[in-house]
């Protein structure tokens, strides 16, 4: 069993630095960041980064974000950063942007799953940041979660499913983001979304004035398919349970449509994941809050609980409402196809 370290309220300089010995003595430790919890090693230690592949059960062609405090530890890690990724730092870091840029030797071929490329980020919360300084080195972490399941926001899910498997884990609350960074690769000086997050396809034209969405954000790559980000090949973020994502550009049909669904499989147990304005439309067995579909930050926080909750109803169909395709929208709808196994009933 992991010890547990509650710095809800405030860090505790004695169990950090315990924290920080673990991460320099290969072992992992679970930390908050401000996207999702993430579950970290030392990112040049090639033996610390197969246990996170361990204990995650993860596919070892599927690399690792090393997460960084400062600027100076990147000059270590990567070559040639040029003039747009250069910008991109300055605008998001700290925050919810990774980069995938060209590595250095010193960073292990288990950690990039055999690739000359890199994920970095500078994660923007005070426990991550505290945490990386103390051990100064690059903390590799992936989310923290068992492969395939959503990914760990709160001390409750991990505890579940990860606290037998490492040696630290430290409680900061729930993540205040609730979906994982947005990883941008500059394809041709032109900024490639591979994975949507909360920084938006428009705050990156804001920022260096063009901005490219990868074209398997909404669908499934074909299987000898060259990928530019892995991650985009496995399942992902999914239940157990068979779901269905319903989108339309008009809220009354999304309700009219899952309605009917309701009515045509009357006899069997279905659950609804709603948006708060709907949610006394349905004549569902199970109603679960999303939030509200004029508040995305409120359903990027809630969606990976209200996943990983839906297997515990177990429930013959899953209907879920869409969102719309816009602003953090692109990164609540990237999820929900793949949780959903890209089911998806347009009307
Ligand atoms: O918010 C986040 O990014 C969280 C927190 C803990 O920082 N981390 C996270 O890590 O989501 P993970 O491992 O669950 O997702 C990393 C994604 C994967 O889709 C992976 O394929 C991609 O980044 N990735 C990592 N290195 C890459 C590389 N060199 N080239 C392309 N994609 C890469
Ligand atoms: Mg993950």
């Amino acid at each position: 069993m992991a010890e547990i370290f509650d710095f809800k309220k405030f860090i505790n300089e004695e169990e950090i630095k315990k924290a920080a010995k673990y991460i320099k003595e290969s072992g992992i430790v679970i930390f908050p960041t401000e996207t999702v919890y993430g579950i970290g090693a030392n990112g040049l230690d090639e033996e610390a980064v197969n246990k996170i592949f361990l204990a995650k059960g993860r596919a070892a062609d599927n690399p690792l974000i090393l997460h960084i405090s400062n600027i100076k530890m990147l000059d270590e890690l990567v070559n040639n950063i040029n003039d747009i990724e250069q910008k991109l730092m300055e605008a998001f870091w700290p925050g919810p942007l990774t980069i995938i840029l060209p590595k250095k030797d010193i960073v292990p071929y288990n950690t990039t799953a055999g690739l000359d490329t890199v994920a970095i980020r500078m994660p923007k919360n005070k426990v991550a940041l505290k945490l990386i300084e103390e051990a100064n080195l690059p903390i590799a972490a992936p989310s923290a979660n068992v492969s395939g399941r959503p990914s760990g926001t709160n001390i409750t899910d991990i505890l579940d499913e990860l606290k037998d498997k490492v040696d630290v884990i430290i409680d900061g609350g729930n993540t205040d983001i609730g979906l994982e960074s947005t990883v941008v690769r500059v394809i041709d000086n032109i900024p490639t979304i591979l994975r949507p997050g909360k920084i938006t396809p428009e705050d990156i034209k804001a920022v260096v004035g063009c901005v490219k969405l990868d074209k398997n954000l909404y669908s499934e790559p074909n299987k000898n398919e060259h990928v530019l980000s892995p991650g985009m090949k496995h399942r992902h973020y999914a239940p157990k349970s068979n779901c269905v994502l319903i989108c339309s550009d008009e809220n009354k049909n999304i309700v009219n449509q899952i309605n009917k669904m309701i009515l045509d499989n009357t006899g069997k147990k279905i659950v609804v994941l709603s948006s708060t304005e709907n949610v006394d439309s349905y004549n569902a067995d199970v109603v679960l809050n999303l939030g509200s579909n004029l508040k995305y930050e409120e359903i990027s926080k809630s969606i990976f609980t209200i996943l990983r909750k839906v297997d515990n109803y177990k429930a013959d169909l899953v209907l879920i409402e869409g969102v719309k395709k816009e602003g953090l929208g692109i990164a609540i709808m990237n999820r929900l196809i793949r949780a959903c196994g890209y089911n998806v009933v347009e009307c």
